[in-house]
């Protein structure tokens, strides 16, 4: 038995948890691994059975699952006090954390409070500001520190070492009020590491027998297609692989491993942070907006679980989505909120861009070329029932049946999972 990838097909915040949290309590995967990113993710997980409603950002989502353990890969990037603060919630919830079930890689790169510091100072592309560029820049360029680096006696020197080459250089960004205190971060360091040290080891060799035994496997995607730092729309990208390949890589996984690959859009998508947003809902379409936004705070509210910045709305693009299915791979498709297009009267769905005056079908190279896209619609017949909740196929009005195989249809790809709702059970399984 193989892996199966849960991937985001868009700009992030896909609802990539629901499909994570299905696969996990009812097809009983074993091991769920994060592979790239880090605490920039947010996910907000809900399990009603210990009445738990919480925000997760590197924390695989696995871990309210019965006997899953839960692995933070290579490729990711971890801050040893956000990380304690997700220990912390999850506990309290009433999950015993140990090393049998939480294993954090030796590979993974620290990010220190500075790295935060430096992107706040140097950001250009609306991160969320948790330091994640930084953190892979001096993984890039050979300065960074793997968390194996607590395991050594003389770490504080090591990482003090850093924290000093950090102050100096926001010193040079005429930013010394971002500077910090070395003694005192250390000495805050020393208690997080104390709370990480016992989960850190080698989880490439872990998941390599594991897989070999035949145990269920789980790749947990972060971010998205559209954010990878090699395919997404560069500058406006997050720092790490967010691919299939890239989050198997991530986790020290062959390209083989992997034979499932679950793309996972959202109906409408959205975007948080700069660049570019070919199928934008247009100022006329404000009040449509303003239904899909939400409210700040309700659950399924279009709101950054990280950041807490509004998320741009906008129309489904299947120029996109053929794009990032190039890019993945997918095997089957997961779409979300399905229910939120209740009660629009024609649904909009890009089928083609046009570009300096020429209609083209596949995704332009350059950012500076999507830019310059606009979309051309498809406009299917929507439909008026509330369809909150609804769990089969068969039980949905017809035109939101003919709207999901329209994009199956497009896509060439089996769409076997819809969310109709922001309660883990609200998902139709074909
Ligand atoms: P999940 O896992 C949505 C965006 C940021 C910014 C860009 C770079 O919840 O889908 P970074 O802090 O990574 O350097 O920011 O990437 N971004 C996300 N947008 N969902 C995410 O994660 C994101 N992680 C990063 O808004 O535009
Ligand atoms: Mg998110």
């Amino acid at each position: 038995m193989g892996a199966v990838a849960v991937v985001g097909g868009q700009y992030g915040d896909e609802g990539k948890g629901k499909f994570v949290h299905y696969l996990v309590h009812e097809e009983n995967i074993k091991i769920i691994g994060r592979g790239n990113g880090g605490c920039n993710a947010g996910h907000n997980v809900y399990d009603p059975e210990r009445g738990v409603a919480l925000a997760l950002h590197l924390m695989p989502s696995g871990i309210f699952g019965k006997d899953t353990v839960n692995i933070v890969g290579d490729g990711t990037v971890i801050n040893p006090h956000n990380f304690v603060e997700e220990m912390d919630a999850v506990e309290a919830c009433g999950v015993e954390l140990s090393p049998n079930n939480l294993k954090l890689s030796s590979r993974a790169h620290v990010t220190l409070q500075t790295h935060r510091n430096i992107d706040g100072a140097t950001d250009k592309v609306g991160s969320t500001a948790q330091g994640i560029g930084p953190t892979y820049r001096d993984k890039a360029v050979r300065s960074g520190l793997r968390l194996e680096v607590f395991s050594r006696p003389d770490w504080q020197q090591v990482v003090g070492a850093l924290f000093s080459a950090h102050n100096d250089e926001l010193a040079l960004l005429n930013r010394k009020d971002l500077r910090v205190d070395i003694d005192e971060e250390l000495k805050k360091l020393e208690k997080s590491v104390a709370r990480i040290i016992p989960h850190i080891c080698d989880t490439l060799t872990y998941l390599s027998n594991e897989l070999a035994n035949g145990s269920s496997l789980m790749l947990e995607g972060a971010q998205a297609t559209m954010l990878d730092i090699n395919h997404g729309t560069y500058p406006f990208v997050t720092s790490s692989s967010a691919t299939a390949g890239g989050i198997a890589m991530g986790l020290g996984l062959p390209p083989t491993a992997v034979t499932r690959v679950i793309g996972v859009f959202k109906l409408p998508m959205t975007r948080v942070g700069k660049g570019p947003f070919t199928t934008l809902l247009t100022d006329v379409e404000a009040d449509l907006h303003d239904k899909l936004a939400g409210i700040k705070g309700e659950k399924g509210s279009e709101f950054g679980a990280t950041t807490g910045r509004a998320r741009s709305i906008g129309w489904m693009d299947l120029v996109m989505a053929k794009y990032a299915q190039r890019v993945n791979g997918f095997t089957d498709i997961g779409l979300t909120k399905l229910d939120m297009l209740s009660g629009i009267n024609s649904l909009k769905v890009a089928t083609s861009y046009m570009l300096d005056g020429i209609e083209i079908f596949d995704m332009p190279a350059d950012t500076s070329s999507i830019e310059r896209c606009t979309a051309v619609y498809a406009e299917l017949a929507g439909w008026e029932e509330d369809i909150s909740g609804v769990s089969n196929f068969s039980d949905l009005p017809i035109n939101a049946q003919k709207y999901v195989q329209f994009i199956e249809d497009y896509l060439m790809v089996p769409v076997t999972m819809i969310g109709t709702g922001a309660n883990n059970a609200d998902l139709i399984k074909r």
